[in-house]
């Protein structure tokens, strides 16, 4: 038997069960000049017909084609004497079976104990071009616990998945890619990781879909629990070299920058002042790109509603919701407008649909803009002074931002 070839046992049973009646799915991974290439197959029932659908992700290129009988054959053994180091992952409602060829071609073969679960509902859902598809996620998604068993998306999840997916559509759309800038180390900090959905998807992303050589990212959350559930998901992925978590306040977090990096600053959720803190530690660090999506915001509410409160606004601040909203697009003005003035070209977009999180507003920035320019200051000067408050990112920044403000006072 050659180096890389599946024992001929081991063919007849791949092929008895895509062809049985037990078959949900099969996968196969191989990475191919620093790409990965995967191929998946399941059935599905396109009108009355019975049909393989098959997807065939290369790089960042998602194909989906569907087969007949005949034609999924051919792929088939496409699939099982496919060369080279793979990973093949064979998903029936008995069991799994799990086969690894190594770099030198050996073949290493697992099975999950038997079982019987429900096949799924096999709908011609056709496969979107979502950035999570663009790698090869099958294992994050796994671990994250998004997706179940037979890799479908946990309905629970559906809400995450869709703001990863979004989040990193966002990524891809800021950053601009090509060979200079992939070749570029990049650091990524993700203030307020909690679970780890964004920081592990961030890295999968970035190395698998858009091709960067030399990426660092970090997690940094203050909650122990959360954590060491990342550093135990990113050895699951055997990603724990490239991926760090480090429990400490935001605050407290610094990074050391290599010569010539770039670095990006992430949060999604991060709560009321954390972001804040993200976006100060971003401007301090020079990060190139910022993303974050602001949480619930309370710091304002409380300057809002003292004794200084702006009295036309009485009967709007009496009613909490109200209260609420105001504050919130308030407190994201100013920091798209500290942002601004920091030298980031900055938009606030609806980064998700809002059944999917009330708190869909992302503020997305690049390094770039001259700071300090005298319409963002005088817009802010006026903003602040007509609400008479003091963003907390103004606070936080004020070395910086207090000396620009003073000349227009
Ligand atoms: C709502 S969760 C969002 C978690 C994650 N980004 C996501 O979207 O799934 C907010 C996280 O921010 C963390 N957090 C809040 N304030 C923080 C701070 N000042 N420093 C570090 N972590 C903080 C919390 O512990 C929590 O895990």
């Amino acid at each position: 038997m050659e180096r890389f070839e599946l024992e001929k046992e081991l063919q007849e049973e791949i092929r008895r069960t895509v062809f049985g009646g037990t078959f949900i799915k099969i996968v196969q991974s191989v990475r191919r000049g620093g790409k990965t290439f995967r191929i998946s197959m399941r059935p599905v029932t396109i009108g009355a017909e019975s049909k393989f659908q098959a997807e065939m992700v290369d790089g960042g290129q998602v194909q989906v084609r569907n087969f007949d009988a005949a034609g999924a054959a051919r792929g088939l053994e496409e699939i099982i004497n496919q060369r080279g180091a793979r990973e093949l992952h064979l998903i029936a409602t008995t069991g799994d079976l799990h086969v690894r060829v190594t770099k030198k071609g050996k073949v290493l073969v697992s099975r999950s104990a038997p079982m019987q679960r429900e096949a799924p509902a096999q709908t011609h859902d056709r496969v979107k071009d979502l950035p999570l598809n663009r790698f090869e996620s099958a294992a994050f998604l796994r671990v994250a616990g998004l997706t179940d068993g037979s890799g479908e998306i946990r309905a629970s999840m559906r809400g995450k998945y869709d703001q990863v997916n979004k989040f990193l559509g966002e990524v891809c759309g800021i950053v601009s890619g090509g060979s200079d800038c992939t070749r570029q180390p990049l650091t990524v900090v993700d203030c307020g990781c909690g679970k780890a959905y964004l920081t592990l998807a961030m890295y999968g992303f970035l190395t698998g879909a858009m091709g960067f050589e030399n990426v660092r990212v970090t997690g940094v959350d203050r909650r122990e629990d959360v954590i060491l559930a990342a550093r135990e998901m990113a050895k699951r992925l055997d990603w724990q070299d490239r991926v760090e978590f480090v429990q400490k306040d935001i605050a407290d977090f610094d990074i050391e920058k290599r010569p010539g990096e770039n670095v990006m600053v992430t949060s999604l959720h991060a709560c009321d002042t954390a972001t804040d803190e993200a976006l100060a530690k971003a401007v301090e660090w020079k990060a190139k790109w910022v993303l974050s999506a602001p949480c619930c915001q309370h710091e304002l509410q409380k300057s809002l509603t003292g004794a200084n409160a702006n009295a036309v606004f009485a009967g709007l601040l009496r009613q909490a919701i109200l209260r609420e909203r105001l504050c919130d697009i308030l407190t994201d003005t100013f920091r798209a407008l500290i942002m601004r003035m920091a030298g980031y070209r900055t938009q606030v977009v609806e980064f998700v649909a809002p059944e999917r999180t009330a708190r869909n507003i992302l503020l997305k920035c690049e390094a770039g803009l001259k700071p300090a320019q005298a319409q963002t200051v005088s817009e802010y000067l006026d903003l602040r002074n007509f609400w008479k408050v003091v963003p907390w990112l103004e606070e936080r920044l004020a070395t910086r931002i207090r000396p620009m403000l003073e000349r227009f006072e």
